[in-house]
């Protein structure tokens, strides 16, 4: 057994080790989480992307202490998530991926029953939900009962519910699933301004690929329970996938003729043959196009059109795992996001 010493990181946010989760069904054993091995420093913001079924929540449920690991470990905040629950507790704000009730309470007085609920003062909670209203923008979400709120509004409110006892680390799981593109592209906003006013870490799970890519610093894809790729989204494109060329030429012949010079010519991409297109997954692509054009041209192929694409983060985990991600986004799309009480908490750790 390694001596927590040893593993305690004290400049990181989150450090864990080996972290693994199974559950039981029935007579199977599900491997959620399987030795997952990640340290997020104070101040990033970073994007765990991955599948259905991927160990996203599961891993967020372990490092918010709502579940036990069933084995490794884990520091957040500076405290072990088995040893020190309650510290690593106070430390933090979850916003969980579960269906939140239709409160009748209006946003404030949510806000600070959220704020007693951690232990604050009524007279503080009072004075924090205050000024999270003011400085995140909810003054007109806060004067109306929760229940008559828009998903959009409703999230917003999430946030600053998560963010009431001052955390310096925020988990949201999914917090844009099911919300149109303007009121995805509002929260995230609001999550970038409240690092730049409070400088929380944040931590989020999504099945955006756009969101990982704009919003987060770094991304940590997650598949099958493990890390299959950390780095920024800049360097994980340039790193694990080329650009896309697609070709159009006259007949199929062609196309077939085109694949095999291309292939010849570069061992490193991948072509593929549909009808009379092609397409070339190969790094550079831009780069490449003229020479390619020049290449056909010589040979008597007539290209009628060519397109480079960039790579996206979809392209990152196809690479990467076999797997694209959007093959699994079916049956999330309208899953409402709910705050996890600190009473959840406390029943379930
Ligand atoms: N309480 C549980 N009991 C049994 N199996 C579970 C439990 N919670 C999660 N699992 C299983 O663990 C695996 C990981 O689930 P998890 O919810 O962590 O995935 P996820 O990446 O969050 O997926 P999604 O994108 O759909 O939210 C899945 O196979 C899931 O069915
Ligand atoms: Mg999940």
């Amino acid at each position: 057994m390694v001596p927590s010493v040893v593993l305690m990181n004290s400049t990181s946010m989150i450090h864990t080790q080996e972290l693994t989760k199974q559950f039981t069904v029935g007579k199977r054993t599900v491997e959620a989480v399987r030795g997952l091995d990640l340290t997020v420093e104070a101040g990033e913001l970073v994007a765990l992307l991955g599948p259905n079924g991927a160990g996203k929540s599961t891993t967020l449920r372990m490092l918010t202490t709502l579940i036990a690991p069933t084995s490794g470990q884990a520091f957040v905040a500076g405290h072990d998530v088995t040893g020190d629950p309650r510290e690593v507790r106070r430390r933090i704000g979850y916003i969980g991926q579960g269906n939140g009730a239709g409160h009748q309470q209006r946003g404030r007085d949510e806000l600070v029953s959220h704020g007693r609920a951690y232990g604050m003062s009524r007279r503080d909670a009072r004075e924090r939900a205050a000024e999270l209203v003011a400085s995140l923008d909810l003054s007109e979400v806060a004067d109306r009962k929760v229940s008559t709120l828009s998903g959009g509004q409703r999230r917003r409110l999430d946030v600053a519910m998560g963010l009431i006892h001052a955390p310096g680390l925020l988990f949201l799981d999914e917090p844009s699933t099911g919300l149109d593109p303007q009121n995805r592209a509002n929260l995230q906003q609001h999550l970038v301004a409240l690092r730049e006013r409070y400088g929380t870490t944040v931590v989020l799970t999504t099945h955006y690929l756009d969101e990982a890519d704009s919003l987060a610093e770094r991304v940590v894809g997650i598949d099958h329970g493990r890390v299959v790729a950390d780095d920024t989204p800049a360097r994980l494109k340039a790193n694990h996938a080329g650009d896309r060329v697609a070709l159009v030429v006259d007949t199929p012949g062609d196309a077939d003729r085109s694949a095999a010079r291309i292939g010849a010519a570069h061992p490193d991409a991948q072509v593929d043959v549909h009808g009379n297109r092609v397409n070339v997954r190969v790094a550079g692509g831009t780069f490449l196009l003229p020479r390619l054009l020049r290449d056909l041209d010589s040979a008597g192929v007539t290209v009628r059109s060519a397109e480079v694409s960039r790579p996206t983060l979809d392209d990152v985990f196809l690479n990467l795992t076999g797997r694209s991600l959007r093959e699994g986004r079916a049956g999330t799309e309208s899953s409402p996001l709910g705050v996890t009480t600190v009473h959840d908490l406390e029943v379930s750790a």
